[in-house]
């Protein structure tokens, strides 16, 4: 049996979901892989915050370099979210030889290249299948068995609190302010949800996928976003009365050899694929030249879902290093 000595960094929400997911599915894990998953340390400031779960408390340090400079770490886990400070702490770990999986879609985002190159000098891995889709393994889809293709496009629903609260002011027709409170008591929204309900969350992942359909790098600056924050009662009553329904649209396609993106709150018919996709769930469709349609669908966002992509990411790396 090997085991994997795991520092989580940052320990909110998801940072608890990933331990919950390894208390969980330990023994399965290590039936299946071989591998003993054993979270090491916490870099924590906040260790007294309610959580429901209750790591012993000499797993917690607020000294990150500590954890860096210990050879007996095998992962950092990156959750503290937001481009800075997290990006400087990630490059940090790689450059100290730790492998790094983060669920931090706006580091990488701004800071694909700068990751990417100091997890290649360093020799180890960098993976960031949490980062899109939360649950849904549509990073590894498209850069394994989905890599024969040319990519034409690439829409979906990629942010599970905007998809909440629509599907709940639509179907239920709660307020705004109280489903997006309940959002973030499930652990859906970002720390700030403004990032969720502008459409910024949103455009980070395009961006990613982008890069990784495309092979070119869209900032988000340059990917047309609107929120839904402004979108009313009235808006989704009229968009019924059409017989549609409003959903928060990703979109990346490449038309005249030019990428051609945005980011908005759509009308779509109730016929429509992805006007199904409710609450937390998110869905991609992918068009490949020779694969060609396929849609991804699962929870896009929660502790566990994205605990079970972290997991996954560390298993993969554990089984592909010594
Ligand atoms: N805040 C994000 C969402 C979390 O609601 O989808 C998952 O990326």
């Amino acid at each position: 049996m090997k085991t994997v000595h795991i520092a989580i960094m940052g320990f909110g929400n998801i940072g608890v979901g990933t331990y919950q997911g390894i208390e969980i599915n330990h023994d399965a894990i290590a039936a299946k892989t071989g591998l003993d998953l054993k979270v090491a340390k916490i870099i924590e400031i906040d260790i007294d915050r309610p959580r429901p779960v209750s790591p012993d408390r000499s797993l917690f340090t607020p000294d990150r370099m500590e954890v860096f400079q210990d050879p007996s770490i095998d992962v950092v886990v990156e959750l503290i979210g937001g481009v800075e400070p997290a990006t400087t702490f990630m490059i940090e770990a790689l450059k100290h030889g730790k492998h790094v999986v983060t669920a931090n879609k706006a580091a990488i985002a701004a800071n694909y290249e700068q990751l990417t190159d100091a997890a290649n000098e360093a020799g180890v891995l960098f993976r960031f299948e949490a980062s899109v889709g939360g649950g849904i393994p549509v990073i590894n889809a498209i850069t394994t068995v989905l890599r024969s293709n040319r990519f034409e496009e690439v829409t979906g629903i990629m942010n599970g609190t905007t998809n909440f609260i629509l599907t709940q002011m639509t179907q239920a027709g709660r307020p705004y302010a109280d489903v997006l409170k309940e959002a973030q008591e499930k652990g859906f929204a970002e720390a700030d949800p403004t990032a969720d309900v502008e459409g910024i969350d949103i455009a980070n992942k395009l961006s990613i996928l982008i890069s990784l359909c495309f092979g070119e790098r869209v900032k988000i600056e340059d990917i047309p976003t609107t929120g839904m924050s402004g979108v009313t009662p009235e808006d989704i009553a009229q968009a019924k009365a059409e017989g549609k329904v409003i959903k928060m649209l990703a979109s990346a396609s490449r038309e005249n050899g030019k990428i051609v993106c945005s980011v908005a709150p759509v009308r779509i018919g109730t016929d429509h694929p992805l006007a199904s996709v409710s609450n937390e769930f998110n869905a991609i469709y992918l068009k490949g030249n020779i694969l060609g349609e396929t849609m991804l669908y699962g929870k896009g966002a929660g502790p566990l879902p994205t605990g079970s992509a972290i997991i996954g990411d560390i298993i993969d790396i554990a089984t592909h290093t010594k």
